[in-house]
């Protein structure tokens, strides 16, 4: 099948000849502007991830990979050492260990004049498998919502509105802006619009950081997705009264058994699904699969992120001008756990790029991927 890799005209992340500067979306300043950075060094491609300026787990993987180039690039021959520093910028998504263990293993027998090249073309590659990935994640997932669409026309139950329209709930953002290109939950919906199926998407709006509100909201609406804002609770009414079809939700850690770690709330939506008796899908190349963890609840490491990112929300002022606002009484004790784990039994199906599987070790072992060791 021809894999169409391109979907817009816009990069997360890029490094054109002959400048050869990794340049990135912004994307802290979306929906508001968009703003594009240079990153120049090692320490500023680690301030990216870590700050979210740059996120997704597949995106975060390849910002890895041009992270240690960069490091080359400056002189640096401790490549190694800048491996260990990207390994420490966050802790969930496995892409960000599988993507730099391929580098790793690239560069370790190498001359050191011949590392600096090897990593940019690598980078690059990664940067390409990814964009291919995504698009056959798309036409695998296309395939499960054309099926929907054709199931519930024949159906045609719910209210008039609902039963004109294919109805998918998402959680965070796991469009293009989360990966090289097209995105993985995302990217079956792009496919089936294009296709015809008049698609509607219920974004979760996802606090703390409101990637659903400002990233996947703004994804749909520059690409004409009709979709609709709702608050992270929502879901489950959406469910009972019938205003969901199908979820679908992104992965930064799946298990040998098919558990999905992912954005915080997922499960929740999960639980939901299950109740409602709705198809409830995560999306995910399959460098997101981590085969030397079986319990996603026990084994997957969950990142804790700063108080204020509950504290305060940030947004624009009367003004126009970005502001961040106290939600709370003044030292108000705060968690704020990134993800959380959705056990496999409450899957329906994982979409990857070789095709959709159960969420079981015999799904995963259809794949038939190499199970090389992901140094942790
Ligand atoms: O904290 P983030 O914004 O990096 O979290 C992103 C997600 O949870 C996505 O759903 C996940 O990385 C899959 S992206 C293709």
């Amino acid at each position: 099948m021809a894999v169409s890799t391109q979907q817009n005209s816009l990069q997360t992340i890029s490094c054109e000849e002959p400048l050869r500067e990794v340049r990135i979306i912004d994307q802290t300043c979306l929906p508001h502007q968009l703003v594009y950075k240079c990153l120049n060094s090692l320490d500023e491609a680690c301030e990216a991830i870590t700050s979210m300026r740059v996120r997704g787990a597949p995106l975060i993987g390849i910002t890895a990979a041009f992270g240690v180039y960069l490091a080359l690039r400056n002189g640096d021959q401790e490549w190694e050492q800048a491996c260990h520093r990207l390994r420490q910028t966050r802790p969930t998504a496995v892409n960000l260990h599988w993507a730099l263990t391929r580098v790793s293993k690239h560069l370790a027998g190498l001359p050191a004049a011949e590392r600096e090249p090897a990593a940019l073309a690598l980078a690059r590659t990664l940067h390409q498998e990814d964009a291919n990935s995504c698009s056959r994640i798309g036409d695998h997932g296309l395939r499960i919502l054309q099926d929907l669409w054709e199931e519930k026309q024949r159906c045609r139950t719910g209210d008039a509105l609902t039963s004109q329209r294919l109805n998918i709930l998402t959680h965070c953002n796991a469009g293009w802006l989360a990966t090289a290109q097209w995105g993985t939950a995302l990217a079956p919906i792009y496919k089936a619009h294009a296709a015809g199926i008049p698609v509607h998407v219920w974004v979760d709006e996802t606090r703390p950081r409101n990637q659903g509100a400002s990233l996947t909201a703004w994804e749909l609406g520059q690409q004409g997705i009709p979709h609709t804002l709702i608050v992270d609770n929502a879901g489950g009414h959406l469910m009972q009264h019938a205003q969901v079809d199908i979820c679908l939700v992104g992965s930064d850690r799946t298990t040998a058994q098919g558990d999905v770690c992912n954005k915080i709330g997922t499960y929740l939506k999960a639980l939901a699904a299950w109740d409602n008796q709705i198809p409830f899908y995560a999306a995910l190349p399959v460098s997101t699969i981590d085969f030397s963890l079986m319990d996603g609840v026990r084994e997957i490491p969950i990142e804790e992120r700063a108080a204020q990112e509950v504290t305060h929300m940030t947004g624009l002022n009367a003004l126009g001008e970005q502001a961040s606002v106290l939600l709370t009484v003044p030292g108000t004790a705060v968690s704020n756990f990134g993800f959380d784990v959705t056990p496999a039994r409450l899957l329906t199906g994982l979409i990857t790029e070789l095709g959709v599987v159960a969420a079981s070790p015999q799904g995963l072992a259809e794949l038939k991927v190499p199970k090389a060791k992901v140094e942790p």
